[in-house]
């Protein structure tokens, strides 16, 4: 099969791989339709993680079931599914209490809980920017959809950006009648802004300085607000009469930069604690390292990101972290899309073949104007 393979930073290559196989009885082989190219990607791509030279790329995975293992039963031959990007075992702690995205048995790393596809420190797993991928524990991990092709793009964001914005906002725990400030207008925060006026949020302020990213927010519903020009909490504390927003996302994580491009990793989370009012909470889907060679400070490279715990402590802040368990989510955001409620294919800006992923690649990672997010089609 033809598949998307990490080779050194800011290369990846198309190239022929052996077929996956049926490895134990609970698989099954998924022939892939869609598969994005993520954010988190973009951490690996830039030579910013431990990822390891000859790693199949690829964690939001759509296709349908080719094979399936001897244990299989819920699962068929023919099923549309999604894949979510964490590889849980449905029978450990974690994944007993829907804490999938930390089963304490699928990855074999040390010190690490939970797995996923094509992904640094996440087991090793190939991904699904390819033709097929073995998914292990296939009754429990996938979710199945509604046959043919309908709703192709929409469904192909709940295998992670979906689940994982609306994380954010379960993190932050938005209620109905919230105000919200959302870092980052990337996908992930552009989820986090549709999901947090989904939960009934009046106002969502996305911030950002990718004027392409901010329109999308417009068009959500969401109050754009351009880092480039204006001070962001200025901005938002003078929208609310000096008081803040209850509750706060960060979506942009350890990479995040002032308006001239240099990295400050604790830049945003500053911000949020400076945003959200007293006794408000903070989501933080952007992700953070334990280890950050490439860091421009000494003690960043170590994990440790000097944020302002201080004033954090003084106004009685919340805030919650981590990847998202997408199953704790996804079959309702699959109903919303379903019943016409949800519409999260309106980020979606590039539809291509996996031949053209190494160009797309190279944009995406650029920010290009009009680059928001992109479908790789494996049969295209
Ligand atoms: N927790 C999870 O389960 C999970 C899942 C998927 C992605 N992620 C992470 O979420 C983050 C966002 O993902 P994405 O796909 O949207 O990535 P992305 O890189 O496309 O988007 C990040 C955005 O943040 C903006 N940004 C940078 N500095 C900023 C600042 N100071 N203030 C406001 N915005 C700023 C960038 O311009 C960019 O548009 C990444 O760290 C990714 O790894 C986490
Ligand atoms: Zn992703
Ligand atoms: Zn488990």
């Amino acid at each position: 099969m033809k598949a998307v393979v990490y080779k050194s930073p800011r290369t990846v290559t198309v190239e022929n791989l052996d077929d996956p196989r049926i490895e134990q009885p609970t698989d099954v082989i998924v022939k892939i339709t869609t598969t994005n190219i993520c954010g988190s990607d973009l951490h690996m791509y830039e030579g910013r993680t431990s990822a390891e030279p000859e790693m199949v790329m690829g964690h939001e995975n759509l296709g349908v079931v080719q094979d399936v293992g001897q244990a299989v039963s819920r699962i068929a031959p023919g099923d549309r599914v999604s894949v979510p990007f964490n590889i849980a075992c449905g029978t450990c702690q974690n994944c007993n209490r829907g804490w999938t995205s930390f089963c304490l048995r699928t990855n074999p790393t040390d010190g690490v809980d939970g797995a996923a596809y094509g992904y640094a420190n996440m087991g090793p797993y190939r991904g699904g920017q390819a033709e097929y991928l073995r998914v292990p524990f296939a009754d429990f991990n996938l979710l199945t959809l509604p046959e043919g092709d309908e709703h192709e793009n929409d469904f192909a964001m709940l295998s992670d950006i979906f689940p994982t914005g609306f994380h954010g906002a379960a993190l932050a725990n938005v209620r109905a009648g919230d105000r919200v400030a959302v870092f980052g207008a990337g996908p992930v925060g552009l989820m986090a802004a549709h999901s947090s006026l989904l939960r009934g949020a009046t106002e969502v302020f996305v911030v950002d300085k990718e004027k392409d990213r901010l329109r999308l927010a417009a068009d959500v519903g969401a109050i754009p607000i351009d880092f480039g020009e204006v001070d962001p909490v200025e901005a938002i504390l003078e929208a609310t009469n000096g008081v803040g927003t209850e509750k706060g996302i960060e979506a942009v994580g350890y990479q995040a930069h002032d308006p001239t491009g240099e990295e400050h990793p604790e830049l945003v989370l500053d911000n949020l604690v400076k945003v959200v009012r007293t006794a408000g909470s903070i989501g933080v889907v952007g992700v953070y390292m334990p280890e950050d060679p490439g860091a421009t400070d000494d003690r960043a490279k170590e994990g440790r990101i000097g944020f302002d715990y201080g004033t954090f402590f003084t106004k009685g802040q919340r805030m919650g972290t981590g990847q998202a368990p997408v199953k704790r989510y996804n079959r309702e955001l699959r109903d919303l899309i379903i019943a016409g409620r949800a519409r999260p294919s309106w980020i979606v800006s590039h539809e291509l073949s996996l031949d053209e992923a190494p160009s797309a690649y190279e944009h995406f990672d650029r920010r290009d104007d009009g680059w928001t997010k992109v479908l790789l089609h494996p049969a295209a």
